[in-house]
């Protein structure tokens, strides 16, 4: 089911004082903005040339869910996303392996992918992400 690992989730106080270090110091060329109300988050997607990504997350007011995270837990890692070729079919599969999901229907993600999260209860204290890039796209290719 889990088909790569998508991205790395780093929850921030400051986008750009995050991407002062990844951008500016470690020399990211390459980073992708997007804004998701509904979760209450900027992020800064960071492309890396070799594929990999690092999701920057920002809350945009204390009272989300990403705001809380860092009042209880400060800056750091905050999940990880793995890609799902159909995320409806892997929160089915999860579920009816009786894993905790945080979300009952898929939700928009950063750079427009459909998403859905696993609760760190059910996953040894890590929030995992599952994460369909070819949003609206039949599966199966
Ligand atoms: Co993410």
């Amino acid at each position: 089911m889990l088909q790569r690992v998508d991205h790395v989730g780093i929850a921030v106080e400051d986008l750009e004082q995050a991407l002062a270090l990844f951008r500016d110091a470690l020399g990211v060329e390459r980073v992708e903005f997007d804004e998701v109300p509904e979760q209450g988050v900027r992020v800064a997607m960071l492309m890396l040339p070799g594929g990999g990504k690092v999701e920057l997350v920002q809350p945009l007011a204390p009272d989300t869910p990403v705001g809380r995270f860092l009042a209880r837990r400060g800056p750091g890692l905050h999940h990880i996303a793995f890609g799902v070729a159909d995320v409806r079919a892997a929160m089915e599969a999860v579920a009816a392996r009786g894993l905790e999901l945080v979300d009952r229907e898929p939700r928009r993600g950063a750079g427009g992918a459909s998403v859905a999260f696993i609760h760190p209860r059910s996953a040894m204290g890590t929030l995992i992400e599952l994460c369909q890039r070819d949003a609206g796209v039949a599966s199966g290719a």
